[in-house]
Parts: structure tokens; C-alpha cells; sequence
């Protein structure tokens, strides 16, 4: 792609002027995760490197929530989103005020979140989770029954995975419920040789499908220690196209998904964020506290 070269060029010089550094999702496309990314990974990762960040400016490629992870790690950074438009379904799916009324329905019964939450969110429960750690995180609360918000799916993963009673919210990623067992199954009869991972954001019926389940760092570990010949990886479409840029003899079958708004970052935009110095992510003072009570929380269980 000669016609990126040059906002490659420009991104990186600027980044140095501007003290920044660039944190990516794994669902970020090529041209962003390979050629202007300082850190890349999952939530679980970008949470935890955003704790280690020196300097000054954070740009994150990625979703809304992600970025205020990062602003809520680091109030007295700077943390910039290329296009603060940049939503999930699954964060918007819920509120702090819905939480509330969670506990008053459930009293005594622990709220784990989604890191795919807002601050608002994050500031009214018990600790964060992410599809990294999820099992681990439920099981850490030493109960009997806890509640699990946003996704209904990931608690239905996590149900089977653990004898801790999960009460589900019933949000959804876009992404990931629009896959079928249906189509996987069409996948396996055409090549009975081919490996199908998949995230936990998807629907139980997809999952029962998959060879592995696990969440984007986890997926991509498993293709590069498992070497697959063919492989479906049922997530957002860019996993698949940074993972082949790498791994040349391992052959991608589609079919994938795309996130609209994890597609809102550009590199266009990403030097605009550098050039005007937006769009700053800020966070209400009176729940960084809280909110960040609960991320590091659960940071906490691995170190
Ligand atoms: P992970 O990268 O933590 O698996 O999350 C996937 C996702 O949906 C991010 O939006
Ligand atoms: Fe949200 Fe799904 Fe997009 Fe991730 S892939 S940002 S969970 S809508």
C-alpha cells in the first residue's frame, strides 16, 4: 500500500515530537498494528501496559472504553482517540444506574464488568474482567453466585467453565452474535481437517463448534504455537489479516466479521490525533477512583 507510506512516516516523527506512544488492538487493520503501533494485544494486555506507559501522550487504536481504561490508569496523562465515535454495543448496553439496580435486586451478590464498559460502569462493581481472565476473575470472589455484566454470552462461557452461579446481563457484541453454528458446521463438512477458534463473545452454538476458545491474545498464541495448515478464526476480520501478515503458510478461512467502530481508526486520523492533539479522552473526577478500584483489582490478580 505505497500511498500509507508516507502517513506511516509522518505518525512515527510525530509520536517522537509529541512524547506519544500508540497502544493497538489486536483488531486494529495491518497498516495500524504492524507499521505505527508501539504496544499491541488484548484488553487484558493494553490494561496492563498502560500502567507501564512513560510517556507523556497515549494514543489509543481502538474502542472508546478502551481508551478511557487507559485515561482512568493515568489521569494525569494525556489520552488521545483518533475518532471518539469509536463505540461498542457492548458498552452501551448498560449503565452505572442499571448496576444499582442490579444490587438492589441481588443484594450481597458481587458484580463483575466487562472491561467492554464505561467508567461510569466500572465505578459501581466489584472488579473488571476481561475475555482473558474472566473464569479466573469469578472464581477469585471465593462466592457462591455473582452477577456478570454486559455480556451474555461471555457469562454463559464462563457458566460452563465454573460452578460459580453466574446471573447474566443481556448485552451482546454486534460482532460476534452474528456468527452460527450453521455456518461453521458448512465450514468443517467442506474440510474436516480445518481448525475453528473462536472468541467468547460468540453465541453458545458457535462455541460448541470451536476447537479453541479464547480471547484475541489467546487466539493468536494458538495459531502461532499450533501452526494450523487451515484455520477459521471466528472473530473480527483484521485478527486474521495481522495474524497472515506474519504467518504466511497458514491459510485464513474466512468467514470474519467486521467491528464498524474498531474500523473508525485510520491512519489518516491517528496523524490527525498527533497533528490537533484529539480527541482528548476525559473522565469525570469523582468516578476515576472507583473506576480504577475495580481495574486494578483485577490487574492485581496477576502480579
Ligand atoms: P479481547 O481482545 O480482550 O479478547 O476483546 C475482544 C473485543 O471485543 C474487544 O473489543
Ligand atoms: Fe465492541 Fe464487539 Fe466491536 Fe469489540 S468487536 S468493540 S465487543 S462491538
Amino acid at each position: 500500500w505505497p500511498f500509507m507510506a508516507p502517513y506511516v512516516k509522518a505518525i512515527n516523527e510525530l509520536k517522537r515530537e509529541r512524547d506519544a506512544v500508540i497502544l493497538a488492538h489486536n483488531y486494529q487493520t495491518p497498516e495500524i498494528f504492524h507499521c505505527v503501533s508501539d504496544i499491541v494485544g488484548d484488553s487484558l494486555q493494553l490494561a496492563i501496559e498502560a500502567t507501564k506507559v512513560k510517556a507523556s501522550t497515549i494514543v489509543q487504536c481502538g474502542v472508546h472504553f478502551m481508551a478511557e481504561t487507559s485515561k482512568i490508569l493515568n489521569p494525569e496523562k494525556r489520552v488521545l482517540i483518533p475518532d471518539s465515535r469509536a463505540g461498542c454495543s457492548l458498552a452501551s448496553s448498560i449503565t452505572g444506574a442499571d448496576v444499582r439496580l442490579l444490587r438492589e435486586k441481588f443484594p450481597g451478590v458481587p458484580v463483575v464488568a466487562y472491561v467492554n464498559t464505561s467508567a461510569d460502569v466500572k465505578a459501581e462493581v466489584d472488579i473488571c474482567c476481561t475475555s482473558s481472565n474472566a473464569v479466573q476473575v469469578v472464581e477469585s470472589l471465593g462466592v457462591d453466585r455473582v452477577i456478570m455484566v454486559p455480556d451474555q454470552y461471555l457469562a454463559k462461557y464462563v457458566a460452563s467453565q465454573t460452578k460459580v452461579k453466574i446471573i447474566a446481563w443481556k448485552g451482546a457484541c454486534e460482532v460476534h452474535e452474528r456468527f452460527t453454528g450453521d455456518e461453521l458446521r458448512l465450514y468443517r463438512e467442506a474440510d474436516p481437517s480445518v481448525k475453528i477458534i473462536a472468541h467468547p463473545e460468540c453465541p453458545p452454538d458457535v462455541l460448541a463448534e470451536a476447537d479453541f476458545t479464547g480471547s484475541t491474545a489467546h487466539m493468536i498464541n494458538w495459531v502461532k504455537t499450533k501452526h494450523p495448515k487451515r484455520v477459521v478464526m471466528i472473530t473480527e476480520c483484521s485478527m486474521a489479516d495481522n495474524v497472515q501478515a506474519e504467518l504466511r503458510d497458514v491459510e485464513m478461512v474466512r468467514p470474519c466479521n467486521l467491528c464498524p467502530h474498531m474500523k473508525r481508526i485510520t491512519l489518516a486520523k491517528i496523524l490527525d490525533s498527533l497533528v490537533y492533539l484529539r480527541e482528548e479522552v476525559t473522565v469525570d473526577p469523582a468516578i476515576v477512583a472507583p473506576a480504577r478500584r475495580s481495574v486494578e483489582r483485577m490487574i492485581n490478580l496477576n502480579n
